[in-house]
């Protein structure tokens, strides 16, 4: 799994990112989450999700990200919000009080992980029975059929099948942690994308893993589709459920 230096992304993410719609209602529902629960983000970045969470439900937040400049940009929120430095391998580190939290999850971040079972461990730890963990992610499906970017940057599609861990083996790992499955959902959003900016600037990590040749060819073909007109693209992403058991 490649790893990217997300302190000199954190100003195009910020500018483009934005939460994929109803995950986080979806969150709040699964795990029951209100103003006295304890929710925590792993990989938060600029903690678009958690804070739109914590305002939903008045919850305590905390967010853990490996990078400064991320956090930095998280705690622009109005939202209420505890902000750490950790990584989901050494979720021990950060010494979360045992059978603490009501809800852990994690939005594309996982594909960062090599070794999710050790995330997955402490999570199941520092989650109350009958917590939830929460794992959005790309599926094969997702990142073969996104558009534009896998007509555009067919690259992309290696990359991102390479360092995202299939769905299959996520479940395999969590069950191994003691687990037990709640449920797969797809989140979807439709759009109208009528320029490349966002494209130009890379502010999706896949742009940067590819070679310049392949982005440079990439960008013109979709800057040509764009002159033609507005292009229907999408944003999708797998939300894997999984419960310590009560
Ligand atoms: C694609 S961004 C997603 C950020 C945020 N969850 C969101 O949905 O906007 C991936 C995030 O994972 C973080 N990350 C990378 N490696 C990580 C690791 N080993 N443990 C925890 N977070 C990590 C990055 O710093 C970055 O903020």
């Amino acid at each position: 799994m490649n790893s990217l230096d997300y302190n000199q992304l954190a100003a195009e993410y910020a500018r483009h990112r934005r939460p994929y719609p109803q995950l986080v209602e979806f969150l709040a529902e699964s795990a029951g989450i209100g103003a006295s629960s304890q929710a925590m983000e792993m990989g938060c970045g600029t903690a678009n999700h958690l804070a739109k969470l914590q305002q939903l439900t008045g919850c305590t937040a905390l967010g853990v990200d490996p990078f400064d400049d991320m956090l930095k940009v998280a705690a622009s929120h109005e939202a209420e919000l505890e902000l750490r430095v950790g990584r989901a391998e050494e979720i021990a580190a950060l010494d979360l009080p045992e059978a603490s939290l009501d809800l852990i999850f994690s939005v594309d971040m996982i594909h960062y992980v090599r070794e999710p079972a050790r995330y997955f461990a402490g999570a199941f730890k520092a989650l109350k029975p009958g917590g939830v963990l929460c794992t959005a992610t790309d599926s094969e499906w997702i990142i073969r059929n996104r558009i534009p970017v896998a007509q555009h940057f067919p690259a992309t599609i290696e990359v991102e099948l390479a360092r995202h861990h299939p769905i299959d083996a996520l479940l395999a790992a969590l069950e191994d942690a003691g687990f037990v499955h709640g449920q797969q959902r797809l989140f979807e959003s439709a759009y109208e994308l009528t320029d490349a900016t966002k494209y130009r600037e890379k502010a999706f990590s896949s742009l940067h893993l590819i070679s310049d040749e392949e982005f440079e060819t990439g960008l013109a073909s979709l800057t040509a589709e764009l002159a033609r007109g507005p292009i229907a693209a999408n944003n999708r992403t797998c939300a894997v459920l999984a419960r310590r058991p009560a």
